[in-house]
This record gives structure tokens, C-alpha cells and sequence, in this order.
């Protein structure tokens, strides 16, 4: 049996993987945040309680599991110290099952100011939690990882050297005045960090010796992923499989004997800038908008809605060797006479089977669909196959035809229950 799981985003993020790792989650011993940072929105409905977690992974709101903060993300301590505290004032324990890598780093103002400058010249679309630029200076070499906090002296200069940086970049490219304390933001960045300390360590070392079975939750998703992606319309880490390695610090073999689940929803959304083909700016679009409830958990920023888009989806299948896909919020479509999915694209009358890199040529594709009779009947909150229309069916068919790749499970609404499988694991 195998016995790690990873779940992985197979769109443009948001795509329900925070409902999935939480149901998931029950039946693991350890669950690992591994790239990104607070640009994540990962939501959880609990009887009617909302959680949406953006450093934390999901699975910590089962107490049985370890939480890890692995070294590929970038983290805000200020904000993941308030995560930590909202959980516990809830009454959940995090403190002592929540484990920060010694070699992730950090997030810090001037990255902040950094994101929110470079979005006035060439717009991204991004968060604004300075997730681009802290990846900038940690692979300029000029990063702040936490292990250095041990070294306040070196942590202060390194600080004064960086604001430097950023505020003469301000003033002499952007014209524009962003001078920051450097004494202000050591003193606040080490206030924070006395918090977090006694729960860093190497977590790369931790996972090794674990003998439990392990989730790793991938955050945004694999058209985010910063090589496999539609670059520049990325985020700024591996948002795919192929980030596993380096955010965790373990060795691709590790991996062999894991499963790899990707979410999906039924049909596409996507916030910020970038090329989305099968984008509806209609009231169609609209209607899935409004009936999908489809708004940033982050930002609170509208998201772009489309049909499902299967070049795309096919793109994800393959760059992150998937096993299966989870299917979310099927039941957003009940209310569609028809239902249309991209099969292909084109161009100039010639035909793009396979999803391209060229950003220019994303532009210009148009889908080419399949329609399906909509099945216009209630199917939120279904949890068994016996239950679903036979057009819903047929729909997960071809999905699955088309991608070769099994659909394990279907959501049908964002409560925790609100789901069944259609190939139940051998662990369940
Ligand atoms: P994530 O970033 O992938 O974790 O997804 P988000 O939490 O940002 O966005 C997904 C949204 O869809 C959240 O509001 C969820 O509560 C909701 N959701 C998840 N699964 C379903 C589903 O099957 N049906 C419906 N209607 N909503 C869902
Ligand atoms: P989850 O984990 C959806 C998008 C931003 C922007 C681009 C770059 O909740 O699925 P960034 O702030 O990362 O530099 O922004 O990536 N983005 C997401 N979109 N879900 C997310 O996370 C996202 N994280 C980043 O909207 O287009
Ligand atoms: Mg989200």
C-alpha cells in the first residue's frame, strides 16, 4: 500500500484543495506545507464554521496530526503567529504540533513594498504579501532564512543592507519615497520570531525519520507553477509535483511510493492578469461567479470564471505524473441547460492539442468545445454515486476518458461531508 499522499492544485489555484486536504487529512499522521506563503486561501467548512488557512496546512485542524512547515515556503512569521493563535483561540492546539523549518525564510515589509511596486509596471495580478520579491532576494542570495535569526547582529545588517536596496530603488527607478526603519523592522521581525523558536528545527531531518504516513498540500496550483505555468502570469515557486523535492528538502525518491491526487473544479476560475482561454465574460460567467461564490479567499478580489478546460487539465496530468483527480463544486453546475468543456484549441484554423509555453500564443488560441446536455437537477451536498444524474456521470466520463486518469472523488459542496469517492483507497 502506498503510503504518502500528495495533493496538488491542477488549475489556477483555488480549486478546493483546503476542503480536500481536511477531509484527507483524518487518516494521516503528518501534513506539510512545503511553497508559497500567506498568498494562499485555503478554506474549510466545518458545520457551518469557516477556516481559511494561508501558511498552515490544512490537515492541522485534525489534532492527531503533526503540522511541518517546510523549507521551500516563504513565510510571514507576523501572520503565521496570528494563524496560530486564532486556531488556538478556538480551542484547537497548534503550539505543540506545529514544526517551522530552520531553512525557510522569511517575508519582511520591504518585500511587501517591493510586490506592491512592480505590480504599477506590468501588472501580475499578484497578492501583495511580497511573496515574488522574497523569492527574488532568496535566489539573489540576500534572503533571510529562519535559522538566521539566531544571529541577531548579522539579521540587523542584513535587514539595513535590504532596505537600503529596496528604498534607492524606490526613489531613483519608481520615484517614489518607501523608506523603512531598518531598527523597526529587526526589532518586530526577532519579537516575532521569539514566538515561532522553540518550534524550528530541521524538518527535512523530521519527515525522514517519521514513520507515520504523511500529506504534502501543494498551495495555488500547476497553471501557477513558475516553470510549468503561463509565465509571467505565475506565482513565484513550483506550484506543481515538481516543487515537492526542493520545498521539502527530500530526495525525489522519497517520493516513488506516494500517490499523486490533483483538484480540479468542474470548471476553471483564475484571479489576476494571464491568458485563461475558456474565460466567459458573459453572463454565463457570471452565473458560475455568482452560483460557485467565486471570490479570493485571500483577497476578496472577484475571480474570472470559465468553462473546464481540458488541454489545460491534461498539461497537469502530465507535468505532475498525476494518479487521480478530485473533482470540486460539480454541484455549481446544476443550474446549466448546457455544459461545455475545451477539448482542443486552435489557431488560424490549425489545431493545439497539447497546452504551449509561448505566452503570445496562449493570447491568441481559441477553445474548441464539447457540449453536454446540462442535468439542471439539486446535486449539492450528494455523497453517493447512486444519487447523481446520469448527465452529471457521463460528464465525469469524459473527463476521465480524456485525461486517462481516474476521477477519484467528487465534492459536492464545501462542508466537510459533502463528498464521496468513486474509487475508494485501499487505506479507507
Ligand atoms: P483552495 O485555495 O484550493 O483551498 O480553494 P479556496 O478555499 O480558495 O476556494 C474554494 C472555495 O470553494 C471555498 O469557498 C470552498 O469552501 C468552496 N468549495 C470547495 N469545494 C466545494 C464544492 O464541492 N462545492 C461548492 N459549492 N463549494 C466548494
Ligand atoms: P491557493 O493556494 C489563486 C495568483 C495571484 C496572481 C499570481 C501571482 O489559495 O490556491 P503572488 O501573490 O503569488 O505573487 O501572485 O498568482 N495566486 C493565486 N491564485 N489561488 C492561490 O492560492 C494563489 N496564490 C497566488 O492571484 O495572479
Ligand atoms: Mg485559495
Amino acid at each position: 500500500m502506498k503510503k504518502d499522499l500528495v495533493i496538488l492544485g491542477a488549475q489556477w489555484g483555488d480549486e478546493g484543495k483546503g476542503k480536500v486536504v481536511d477531509l484527507l487529512s483524518a487518516d494521516f499522521d503528518m501534513v506539510v506545507r512545503y511553497q508559497g506563503g500567506s498568498n494562499a486561501g485555503h478554506t474549510v467548512m466545518v458545520g457551518g464554521e469557516k477556516f481559511v488557512l494561508h501558511l498552515l496546512p490544512t490537515g492541522i485542524l485534525h489534532e492527531q496530526a503533526i503540522g511541518v512547515v517546510a523549507q521551500g515556503m516563504v513565510v510571514d512569521l507576523e501572520l503565521l503567529v496570528k494563524e496560530i493563535e486564532e486556531l488556538e483561540k478556538k480551542g484547537l492546539k497548534v503550539w505543540d504540533r506545529i514544526y517551522i523549518s530552520d531553512r525557510a525564510h522569511i517575508v519582511l515589509p520591504y518585500h511587501k513594498v517591493l510586490d506592491s511596486l512592480f505590480e504599477k509596471k506590468g501588472k501580475i495580478g499578484t497578492t501583495l504579501r511580497g511573496i515574488g520579491p522574497s523569492y527574488m532576494f532568496k535566489y539573489g542570495r540576500k534572503g533571510i532564512r529562519v535559522c538566521d535569526l539566531e544571529d541577531p547582529d548579522r539579521t540587523y545588517q542584513l535587514i539595513k543592507e535590504n532596505i537600503e536596496f529596496v528604498s534607492d530603488l524606490c526613489e531613483k527607478v519608481y520615484c517614489e519615497n518607501h523608506r523603512l526603519d531598518a531598527q523597526e523592522v529587526f526589532e518586530k521581525t526577532m519579537e516575532h520570531y521569539k514566538r515561532v523558536k522553540e518550534r524550528v528545527i530541521d524538518t527535512t531531518r523530521l519527515i525522514l525519520d517519521f514513520r507515520g504516513r504523511v500529506l504534502f498540500e501543494g498551495a495555488q496550483g500547476t497553471m501557477l507553477d513558475i516553470d510549468m505555468g503561463t509565465y509571467p502570469y505565475v506565482t513565484s515557486s513550483n506550484a506543481s509535483a515538481l516543487g515537492l523535492s526542493n520545498g521539502t528538502g527530500l530526495p525525489p525518491k522519497y517520493f516513488s511510493e506516494a500517490n499523486f491526487w490533483a483538484v480540479s473544479k468542474a470548471y476553471t476560475t483564475r484571479v489576476g492578469e494571464g491568458p485563461f482561454p475558456t474565460e466567459l465574460k458573459d453572463a454565463t460567467g457570471e452565473l458560475l461567479r455568482e452560483r460557485g461564490g467565486e471570490y479570493g479567499a485571500t483577497t476578496g478580489r472577484p475571480r474570472r470564471c470559465g468553462w473546464l478546460d481540458l488541454v489545460a487539465l491534461k498539461h497537469a496530468v502530465e507535468v505532475n505524473g498525476l494518479d487521480g483527480i478530485i473533482i470540486t463544486k460539480l454541484d455549481v453546475l446544476d443550474a446549466f441547460e448546457e455544459i461545455k468543456v475545451c477539448v482542443a484549441y486552435e489557431v488560424n484554423g490549425k489545431r493545439i492539442d497539447h497546452f504551449p509555453a509561448s505566452l503570445s500564443l496562449l493570447q491568441r488560441v481559441k477553445p474548441v468545445y464539447k457540449t453536454f446536455k446540462g442535468w439542471l437537477k439539486d446535486t449539492r451536498g450528494a455523497r453517493s454515486l447512486s444519487t447523481m444524474p446520469s448527465e452529471a456521470l457521463e460528464y465525469i466520463d469524459f473527463i476521465q476518458e480524456y485525461l486517462k486518469v481516474p476521477v477519484v472523488m467528487l465534492s459536492t459542496g464545501p462542508e466537510r461531508e459533502e463528498y464521496f469517492w468513486l474509487y475508494e483507497p485501499a487505506w479507507k
